[in-house]
């Protein structure tokens, strides 16, 4: 028998990993002084000034270890959403939690049910635990499709992922749609709720995830994020409330000890705080999104129906071609790669002069084929 090396086949003859390019190395490859990053869903204003001004004072007990369980957000959480502290778990971002969850419901060949096209990490999670991902189709209007997702569960099937509000379509999930999967999925599935867009589904009208799930008798995860509404990629704080303690516990169990660190939590802390900021970013959002979507509209382009802080278009070119075209005038975008969809592009709401820079270019780009 051939004698294993340190290093996991796996991870020893994957493809070389590809991470997203910071701005500085998209302004160096293109030779811009300025991009305009439409690509990573970020917020396109910096966070709340009270966040910025707690970054800054804790950062003076940066020397100091940070509280493992960050219990003061805990609390603070707790109060905004009426589930007990112990029901909460924070990571490095709701990326982390997708890793952990994956974790602990996954072994050695265990199935994971998952949307697709949808957020890579959901694939990414379940092969980091030796699980088994099984995609199940969108609905025709880009939401998860309750129905297809529970076909999609065998025996072996233990976690099922699910976006109310899918990315990279937008498409949402009505709450009866969300119901019925809450009830159908079997209790010895973990059922894990991807609410990063969840606020802004909720300001264009559409379920609040966690009460529905809360009537689940059996494992589910509500997984969310500081880094869409509060303008806090950089800081990276996500969390996930669980149905119980045990499950919490459980997912306690295989995080880093300090995973959260001190200027991270104090600035989640900040901006849970400042409410205003976020429904002005809400506000906000809406009104780039809708100009987006009338504007592509406008051009004879279809803007796949959704919420969240980005939109899809469908082009009568290649979504890669055009992503080229446009970063060529600075404008990154995500084209989608996934069959079927090659025509289409995701772009995540800017500022007011991102929207009007974004039309002007994807029409001089039509007009020019
Ligand atoms: C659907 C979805 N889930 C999770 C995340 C991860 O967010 P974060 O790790 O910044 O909390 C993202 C980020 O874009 C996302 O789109």
């Amino acid at each position: 028998m051939a004698k294993r090396g340190a290093i996991r086949a796996c991870y020893q003859d994957a493809a070389v990993r590809r991470f997203p390019p910071t701005a500085a190395a998209l302004r160096a490859k293109l030779g811009r002084a300025a991009v305009r990053s439409l690509d990573l869903n970020e917020c396109p204003l910096p966070p709340s000034p009270a966040v910025v001004a707690a970054v800054a004072a804790a950062a003076q007990s940066a020397n100091r270890y940070p509280d493992a369980l960050c219990k003061d957000l805990a609390q603070a959480l707790a109060a905004a959403t009426g589930v007990e502290t112990s029901q909460l778990v924070f990571t490095n971002g709701s990326d982390e939690m997708l890793t952990l969850v994956a974790m602990v419901a996954l072994g050695p060949g265990d199935e994971a049910v998952m949307p697709a096209p949808s957020f890579p990490g959901y694939a990414h999670s379940t092969r980091l635990a030796d699980g088994k991902p099984i995609a199940a189709a969108l609905r025709e209007d880009g939401a998860n499709d309750p129905a297809g997702l529970l076909a999609a569960i065998t025996p072996a099937t233990r976690l099922l992922f699910c976006a109310p509000v899918n990315n990279p379509s937008g498409g949402m999930l009505e709450a009866a749609a969300l119901t019925r999967l809450i009830e159908a999925t079997p209790e010895d599935v973990l059922l894990v709720m991807d609410d990063a867009y969840g606020e802004f589904a909720q300001h264009a009208g559409g379920p609040d995830v966690l009460p529905l799930m809360a009537r689940r008798r059996a494992p589910w995860a509500v997984l969310r994020t500081f880094s869409k509404t509060y303008g806090m990629a950089g800081l990276r704080v996500g969390y996930g409330i669980f149905s119980s303690e045990a499950v919490a516990q459980a997912v306690l169990q295989v995080k880093g000890t300090f995973n959260v660190n001190s200027l991270a939590q104090a600035a989640a802390l900040a901006a849970l705080a400042d409410q205003a900021y976020k429904n002005r970013i809400l506000d906000h959002n809406a009104r780039e999104r809708q100009r987006l979507a009338s504007g592509a509209e406008a051009m004879g382009l279809v803007a796949l129906p959704g919420v969240g802080n980005f939109i899809s278009l469908r082009l009568p070119i290649s979504g890669l071609v055009a992503a080229k075209a446009l970063a060529e005038q600075g404008i990154i975008v995500r084209p989608w790669v996934e069959p079927g969809y090659e025509n289409c592009l995701r772009i995540t709401v800017g500022t007011a002069d991102d929207t009007t820079a974004v039309l002007a270019a994807l029409q001089g780009i039509l007009a020019a084929q």
